[in-house]
C-alpha cells in the first residue's frame, strides 16, 4: 500500500468509510485532509455500527495513527462528542492528532449556514447546516480561527471578540437573526480547548516522517468529486476539495508522495442536497433502491436521491483524480432488478457528450444515453470472489470497466467489513 488516497467518485456516501476501515488494517496512519462533520462515514465492524464524522475511519484498529489534517474544519464540540462515543464503545483514541492549522467551526458559522440557506429560498444548496461553508469563507477571508489559536486562551479571546462583532452585524443587520453571545462561546470553547490541546500538533511533519519511513499511509477523502468546490457541480458543492489534489494542500504533502488513488463508487448513483442529477429515478425503481440500499443520510438523515450508475460521472472522477482503481460498493442492492441501466453518455440538443459538462445549466439540459443489461435474482451478499457472482453481475462490472478506462479492484456486497472482495 505505502501511500494510497481514497476519494468519493460521485456525490459522496459511496461507502468510503467501509473501504477505509478494511484497508486500515494494514495502514500505519490514516489522514483526513478536507471537510468537517458534514461527512458521515459508516463502518460496520463485527456487527457494531460506527458513524464517524471527523475522526478518521482507521481509529478502530489499535495500531493505526489517525490524523485530522490542516485542510479540515473542526467543530470541537462535535469532535469531543465523537471521541466520547468511541471511547464508550471501547475504542482507544489516544493515537489521534489534529493539525494546528485546521480551522475551527464556531457557533456563528452554524447560524450563518442556516440563515444564508433560508435567504436563498428555492435556490438553496441543501447544505448540512454544520457551518462548513461559512468556516471556509473565513479561512479565505483570512479572519478564521485555527486550532493553534483555540488552544492559546488570550489569542482566542481577542480573535473571537473581533469575529463575534463582525458576525453579529451580519446576523442581525443583514438577516434579522439573533446575535450570538461572546461570553458563552468563550467559556464553552475554552473548555473544549483544554481537552483538545494534547491532540494538537503539526501533522504535516508526522505524515512526512511516516512516508519517509516507508510506512503505509492512507488518505481518507470525505464527500466526492462532484462536490468539489472547483471541478464539481458548482454551486451545488461543498466548500473544500474532495479530489486527490485536495490531499496535497489539506495534509501538507507534495503530489509525488502519493502513489495510488482509489475512487470509491456505488453500483448506482445517489445525491443529497440540490442540483441536477441526469440519471435520477423519480419512480418505483428509485424508491426501491433507496429502501433496499438504506439510502438515508448518515449526518442529516435526509432521504438520498437515487438513480442509475452514470459512467460519464465515473470517467470524470477518473480524470480529475488520476484514479488507479475503483472500489465498487453496493452491488447487492441491485439484486432482484429485472433490467439494469448504465448511462454511457449524455444527449443534448441532438449532440452526444462523453465528458461531464462544466456548467450545470448545460448539465440540467442533458438526457442520459443508456445501455440496458439483464439483472440477476440471486442474493450475492455471501459472494467473496468474482467467480461467486452470477454471470449477469459479472457482465455489469465488465460493461462499467469498458466505459471508464479504469479497473474495478474491489467489490462490495454488504455493509460489513467482510462483505467485500478484491478483484485480481
Ligand atoms: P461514506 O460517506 O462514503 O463513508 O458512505 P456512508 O457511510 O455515508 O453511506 C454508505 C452506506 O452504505 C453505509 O450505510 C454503509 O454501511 C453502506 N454500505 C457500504 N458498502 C456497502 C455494500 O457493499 N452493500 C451494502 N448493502 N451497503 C454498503
Ligand atoms: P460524505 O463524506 C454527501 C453535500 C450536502 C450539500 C452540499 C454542501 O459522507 O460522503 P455542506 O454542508 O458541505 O456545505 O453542503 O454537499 N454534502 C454531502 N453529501 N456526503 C457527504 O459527505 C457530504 N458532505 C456534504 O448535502 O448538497
Ligand atoms: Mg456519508
Amino acid at each position: 500500500m505505502r501511500t494510497l488516497a481514497l476519494v468519493g467518485a460521485q456525490w459522496g456516501d459511496e461507502g468510503k468509510g467501509k473501504i477505509i476501515d478494511i484497508l486500515s488494517e494494514q495502514a500505519d496512519m490514516v489522514v483526513r485532509a478536507q471537510g468537517g462533520n458534514n461527512a458521515g462515514h459508516t463502518v460496520v465492524a463485527d456487527g457494531v455500527t460506527y458513524k464517524l464524522h471527523l475522526v478518521p475511519s482507521g481509529i478502530l484498529y489499535p495500531n493505526t495513527d489517525c490524523v485530522i489534517g490542516n485542510g479540515t474544519v473542526v467543530d470541537p464540540k462535535v469532535l469531543l462528542e465523537e471521541l466520547d462515543d468511541l471511547q464508550a464503545k471501547g475504542v482507544d483514541c489516544s493515537r489521534l492528532k489534529i493539525d494546528a492549522r485546521a480551522h475551527v467551526i464556531l457557533p456563528y458559522h452554524i447560524v450563518l449556514d442556516g440563515l444564508s440557506e433560508n435567504a436563498r429560498g428555492n435556490a438553496d444548496i441543501g447544505t448540512t447546516k454544520k457551518g462548513i461553508g461559512p468556516c471556509y469563507m473565513d479561512k479565505a477571508e483570512r479572519i478564521g480561527i485555527r486550532m493553534c489559536d483555540l488552544i492559546e486562551p488570550r489569542v482566542f479571546a481577542e480573535k473571537l471578540k473581533n469575529n463575534v462583532e463582525i458576525k453579529n452585524n451580519i446576523i442581525t443587520k443583514l438577516y434579522g437573526g439573533e446575535p450570538v453571545d461572546y461570553r458563552e462561546i468563550l467559556d464553552s470553547y475554552n473548555s473544549y480547548a483544554k481537552r483538545l490541546k494534547p491532540y494538537v500538533t503539526d501533522t504535516s511533519v508526522l505524515i512526512y516522517q511516516a512516508i519517509k519511513q516507508n510506512k503505509n499511509v492512507l488518505f481518507e477523502g470525505a464527500q466526492g468529486a462532484l462536490l468539489d468546490l472547483d471541478v464539481g457541480t458548482y454551486p451545488y458543492v461543498t466548500s473544500s476539495h474532495p479530489v486527490t489534489g485536495g490531499f496535497c494542500v489539506g495534509a501538507g504533502v507534495g503530489p509525488t508522495l502519493i502513489k495510488d488513488c482509489l475512487g470509491i463508487a456505488k453500483s448506482y448513483t445517489t445525491r443529497v442536497g440540490k442540483g441536477p442529477f441526469p440519471t435520477e429515478l423519480d419512480d418505483e425503481i428509485g424508491r426501491r433502491i433507496r429502501e433496499v440500499g438504506a439510502e438515508y443520510g448518515t449526518t442529516t438523515g435526509r432521504a438520498r436521491r437515487c438513480g442509475w450508475l452514470d459512467a460519464v460521472i465515473l470517467r470524470f472522477a477518473v480524470r480529475v483524480n488520476g484514479l488507479t482503481g475503483i472500489a465498487l460498493n453496493k452491488l447487492d442492492t441491485l439484486s432482484g432488478l429485472k433490467k439494469i441501466k448504465l448511462c454511457v453518455a449524455y444527449e443534448k440538443n441532438g449532440a452526444i457528450l462523453k465528458d461531464f459538462p462544466s456548467d450545470i445549466a448545460e448539465l440540467a439540459d442533458c438526457r442520459p444515453v443508456y445501455i440496458e443489461l439483464d439483472g440477476w435474482d440471486e442474493d450475492i451478499s455471501q459472494a467473496r470472489s468474482i467467480a461467486d457472482l452470477p454471470e449477469n453481475a459479472r457482465k455489469y462490472l465488465a460493461a462499467i470497466e469498458s466505459e471508464i478506462d479504469c479497473k474495478i479492484k474491489m467489490v462490495g456486497v454488504g455493509p460489513d467489513r467482510d462483505q467485500n472482495f478484491n478483484v485480481d
